[in-house]
């Protein structure tokens, strides 16, 4: 008997196709290990022709596609786990160009980010969107979720430096948005829209990047700080004083995780709060603006201490005490929150969810750390050992529910930058109305008619 599958590969016959149990598992995952992976099979196409090849056959035979990245992502987006075709966009991982009048550099989607900052460096630039899993993320899993990371405070997210894309929509079309003008005033900007659409849309077959000039020489600094009011005092102080390129926080027990992993004390003694900043210093001026700004916090009693990396090899140790929370966490098996409000709306927010989690989670480790100046929480819960994972999940889940009406009230979003997926489905209704998410999937009508683009991510099919 003849099987789609089958078909696909007559149809396609230079089309890589993977069906080996191994595979099915390594491409079927992302990062949050919920799901069992369960693929049709894998799918590495090596242009947009064949990209587009597969979408018009997976009309033709209703098979479901799920297109994927590095699979970094934490929310489930890039799970297979009912029979999906995955189409692993590895393959295409090239530079296609660079343009010195515009400068952009256009690419293909499965470059790693890490691969991204080395070309735009070798022109004497750079692309300003970061984050930690740098080394294994790609720019197509970046844009499919609109990725936000530690520079957001200087650079904005991805969304800021697409100036054009080229996707293959979910109806089989090859659709070229924006081609890179920088002003274009002719109706719906569907570069936009395909952005934080996770693979519902389209597959993104090539991404042309806005790059910026260099920032200036940089010191880093941490800080160890009394309380979260505290925190939000030292940001508002510094934003007004310095040129941030960064300001992150995380707590003491994500401090604990990180440094039995492997990273090393910076600060002797035990602090509740620590900020990781790094602001623009290129001269003696800037580096004594910011000690004067540092001995007024600590005089006010906002910051309790601090020390200032004085080598590169040193701000990237001051870096991994916060980079490395993540890896640190995994074992954990963490259920993930990752949330957002206004940063006006930050102080009241933080108190009243302060409150939830420590009346909701009494006895379980609940772990902060994120992007505050951007007004981004994350909010790692650790799976105790005697609790089963679908008892910890439903626990999660019923404070999640609660967490999205406190967010509701002060306006804020269930996702601020790793995406609805599977995770924070259930949940998308306390950050979008009614109205918006009729509207949500009727755009995603008329891009993917037969709903074969990842489908039961974002929403239900
Ligand atoms: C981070 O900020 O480190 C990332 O969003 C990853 C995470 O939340 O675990
Ligand atoms: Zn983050």
């Amino acid at each position: 008997m003849t099987t789609a599958l089958d078909e696909l590969a007559a149809r396609l016959p230079s089309l890589r196709l993977l069906r080996e149990p191994g595979d099915l598992e390594h491409y079927g995952r992302d990062w949050t290990r919920r799901w069992t992976p369960a693929p049709l099979a894998i799918a590495l196409p090596a242009n947009a022709a064949e990209v587009q090849g597969i979408v018009r056959w997976a009309n033709d035979h209703r098979v479901a596609l799920v297109p994927s990245g590095g699979r970094t992502g934490l929310s489930g987006g890039a799970v297979a786990a009912h029979g999906e075709l995955v189409v692993s966009l590895s393959r295409m991982n090239h530079v296609v160009g660079f343009d010195a009048a515009d400068r952009t550099l256009t690419v293909e989607p499965g470059m790693p980010l890490e691969a991204v900052h080395a070309a735009a460096r070798e022109h004497g630039l750079i692309y300003p969107v970061d984050f930690a899993s740098r080394g294994s993320c790609s720019i197509g899993g970046n844009i499919a979720t609109n990725a936000g990371g530690i520079r957001v405070i200087r650079y904005g997210t991805t969304r800021e430096w697409i100036a054009g894309l080229k996707v293959v929509a979910g109806n089989g079309e090859l659709l070229e948005l924006n081609r890179s003008l920088v002003k274009n005033s002719s109706g719906y900007d569907f570069r936009q829209l395909v952005v934080g659409s996770e693979g519902t849309l389209g597959i993104v077959v090539e991404a042309t990047l806005k790059l910026a000039e260099p920032p200036p020489p940089a010191q880093t600094m941490l800080l160890a700080l009394p309380s979260m009011d505290a925190v939000l005092v030292v940001f508002r102080l510094f934003r007004a004083r310095l040129a941030l390129q960064a300001f992150e926080f995380f707590t003491d027990i994500a401090l604990r995780h990180v440094l039995a992993h492997g990273a090393q004390r910076a600060i002797d003694g035990e602090f509740p709060y620590y900020v990781v900043t790094e602001y623009d210093a290129p001269d003696a001026a800037t580096q004594e603006a910011a000690l004067t700004v540092f001995g007024e916090a600590l005089e006010a009693g906002s910051v309790v201490d601090g020390v200032i990396a004085q080598s590169s090899a040193q701000a990237a140790a001051l870096w991994r005490l916060r980079e490395g929370i993540t890896e640190s966490l995994a074992p954990h098996k963490p259920y993930k929150n990752d949330v957002s409000v206004r940063i006006g709306a930050v102080p009241a927010f933080l108190h009243e969810m302060q409150a939830l989690l420590a009346r909701e989670y009494p006895h379980i480790e609940v772990v902060w750390f994120g992007h505050i100046g951007d007004g981004n929480l994350h909010i790692n819960v650790l799976k105790p050992d005697d609790l089963s994972d679908d008892a910890f999940i439903a626990q999660c889940e019923h404070v999640t529910k609660l967490l999205a009406g406190v967010l509701k009230t002060h306006g804020g979003s269930i996702s601020a930058e790793h995406g609805i997926g599977l995770v924070k489905r259930p949940y998308l209704d306390s950050t979008r109305s009614a109205a918006e998410i009729a509207l949500m999937r009727g755009v995603r009508k008329v891009f993917d008619p037969n709903g074969i683009l990842n489908p039961g991510k974002l929403f239900e099919a």
